[in-house]
């Protein structure tokens, strides 16, 4: 199977995007580098399918230097903004050009543009994994991964805005486990040695919890789905261990538990913001970035702690993270050059 460490990552000179009616053109300040985007580098190609260069980087934030007319993007030079869903692009880039209505969100003022470079996957799933739990019932969830980035921002978020929402955290290592009791977690458990799944079933009933978020799949899949009640429901929502979600079909034949797909923004049922309902989405568009933007500042819930490296030096710094269990706490971000002037 492809390896992370075998990407072919290249940087090329292309022409300055033009933004069109409706886009603004934007000067890239940082862009991090996300689980979504390294597991591009893993693609394992289909029947008949050739290897095409990939433009990297899903988001990212920066100021808007130009507008190509249109209210909506006229209104936006000179903001400090977060952007998602380009088009033919990727945020690792210097300039960028984007929908004003569609992919770009305006930062609050005080934020340094650069640290809003993770506004948008994380905060907004975070926001959207507990609306989703609150609409499924219960009392809470169990999350894995959990002292991932999102998991960080779960923790401070349940501990000082979405209080009747109970978290119980799953972390591969103890050291994980201290960083989010630091950070208000109430309920940690480590997944190793002889007992912990035991405990995992024993805590789950305790806390009378009915669901489960995993971004981590394989083997842990199994273990949530079977400390759950019966009705529960598991979201898989990544796979950072790299395999197949495994389930016992026991649990789906005769305790009707559940096995969902969970996904910020796409269409389909699985998606929070389904694109294919354009009310709903709006809707949970504008409540989740109140919320997330009132979390952005410095130590905020929605905040990243960041591990800053150049376009040029990024591959060599990922293999040394990735290579050393490295993510934890700090999420690697390119900053693009300040000096670069766009030639309008
Ligand atoms: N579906 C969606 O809409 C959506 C949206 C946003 C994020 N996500 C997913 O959410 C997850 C977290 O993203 P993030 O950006 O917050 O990640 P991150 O900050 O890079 O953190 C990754 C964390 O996962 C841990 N980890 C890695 N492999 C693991 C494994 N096999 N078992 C247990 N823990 C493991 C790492 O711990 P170590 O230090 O021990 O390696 C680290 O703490 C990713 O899977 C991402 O794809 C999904």
């Amino acid at each position: 199977a492809p390896k992370v460490e075998d990407a072919q990552l290249a940087i090329e000179e292309v022409p300055l995007p033009v933004p069109r009616t409706g886009e603004v053109l934007i000067k890239v300040a940082a862009a991090p580098v996300n689980p979504s985007d390294y597991g591009k580098w893993k693609k394992v190609l289909g029947p008949g399918e050739q290897w095409t260069p990939l433009p990297m980087g899903n988001e990212g934030s920066g100021v808007v230097v130009a507008s190509g007319g249109g209210v909506l993007a006229d209104r936006l030079v000179g903001k400090s903004v977060g952007f998602v869903n380009l088009v033919k692009q990727g945020s690792w880039s210097e300039f960028v050009t984007a929908s004003a209505l569609k992919a770009v969100f305006q930062l609050p003022p005080t934020l340094p543009a650069e640290d809003g470079a993770s506004f948008y996957v994380n905060p907004y799933t975070a926001y959207a994994i507990v609306d989703t739990a609150r609409r499924r019932g219960g009392k809470g969830f169990v999350h894995t991964g959990a002292a991932s980035q999102l998991g960080q921002m779960l923790v401070k978020y349940c501990a000082t805005e979405a209080t009747d929402i109970t978290l119980l955290n799953v972390v591969r290592r103890e050291e994980q486990a201290r960083i989010l009791r630091s950070l208000g977690a109430k309920y940690v458990l480590v997944s190793a040695g002889d007992e912990w799944k035991l405990n995992l079933k024993q805590t789950v009933k305790e806390l009378g919890l009915e669901v489960a978020f995993d971004c981590v799949a394989g083997e842990m899949t199994e273990i949530l789905v079977d400390a759950l009640p019966k009705g529960g429901t598991c979201y898989v929502y990544g796979r950072l261990s790299g395999e197949a979600a495994r389930i016992a079909p026991i649990d789906l034949i005769y305790f009707s538990k559940t096995v969902e797909g969970f996904l910020v923004a796409g269409t389909g049922s699985q998606a929070w913001i389904n694109l294919s309902k354009p009310v709903t989405a709006l809707w949970r568009l504008n409540a989740a970035g109140k919320a997330v933007n009132a979390g952005l500042a410095g130590g905020g819930w929605a905040s990243t702690k960041f591990d800053d490296c150049e376009l040029d030096t990024m591959h060599a710094r990922f293999l040394e993270m990735w290579g050393t269990s490295g993510f934890t706490d700090r999420k690697l971000r390119i900053r693009m050059p300040a000096t670069v002037e766009p030639e309008l």
